[in-house]
């Protein structure tokens, strides 16, 4: 069965000497979790620090974002090759925020993705409708064309390394969560698309996270569903109580 995936996305949050704090807290928390895989992802400039902090713990480390070429004159960018160096073994990939406040467009987050997986990090490919696409009716179709556009032209070695983070963007930091059968339906819909693209063992082997306001109180509900295989946490990934509680949701029966 597939493995579950709780992912903390610390977003333009914490100092790197908090974020240090953090990631030492969590890892020793965290560590007698066994049968689940955990990340957090902080800033780029506390990646370093918090990897220092985790390492040799089972706690992974990944980075927000990248750039889709090796090296050049990309100012203010970082490449796969440059996060890596610092203790990254995974990277966020078309995060809401990303898409909607920065403007990143769907072919620029297929080439990030192919990019990362190209120089051997692991990746979380995040999508997601807008409010008025889901009012619209139009959630598989806009989650369909994020999901196919961003896989296309993967070979199975690479996109056993992919997980998906269907977060939908009304969702995000708005204390609105979609409910365990919203995520339920789409996180089926995006296994069928896999399905269809990539065959039987890479559809039933990849991981779909939900993320949206996951909060203690609710990630037992939405992880008790069939196709909702981990979660990306953002506000409550923040503390350290919150997080642990999350990371300790309880496993399907
Ligand atoms: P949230 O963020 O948990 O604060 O809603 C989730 C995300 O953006 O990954």
């Amino acid at each position: 069965m597939r493995r579950p995936f709780i992912a903390g996305n610390w977003k333009m949050n914490l100092t790197r000497s908090q974020a240090r704090d953090l990631a030492e807290d969590l890892a020793g928390r965290l560590e007698d979790l066994g049968d689940r895989d955990l990340a957090i992802f902080p800033t780029f400039v506390s990646l370093a620090e918090a990897a220092d902090a985790a390492s040799g713990r089972r706690l992974m480390v990944g980075a927000q974002d990248l750039w889709p070429e090796a090296n050049g004159a990309f100012t203010g960018e970082l490449s796969a090759e440059i996060l890596a160096s610092a203790g990254a073994s995974i990277v966020l990939v078309g995060h809401s925020e990303r898409r909607h406040v920065i403007g990143e467009d769907d072919a620029l987050v297929a080439r990030k993705l192919h990019r990362a997986l190209g120089a051997g990090l692991d990746a979380i490919l995040c999508v997601g409708e807008t409010l008025e696409e889901r009012e619209a009716g139009r959630t598989l179709e806009v989650v369909g064309r994020q999901v196919r556009t961003a896989l296309d032209g993967l070979d199975a070695g690479p996109l056993a390394r992919v997980v998906i983070a269907y977060e939908p963007v009304w969702a995000i930091g708005t204390g609105r969560t979609a409910t365990p059968d919203m995520a339920q339906e789409v996180h089926a819909a995006i296994r069928g698309l896999v399905r269809e693209i990539a065959g039987d063992e890479i559809a039933d082997g990849m991981r779909i996270q939900y993320g949206g306001s996951v909060k203690p109180d609710n990630v037992d509900a939405l992880m008790a569903m069939p196709d909702v295989d981990g979660a990306l946490v953002g506000g409550a990934s923040l503390e350290a109580d919150g997080f642990e509680r999350i990371a300790r949701f309880e496993a399907k029966a």
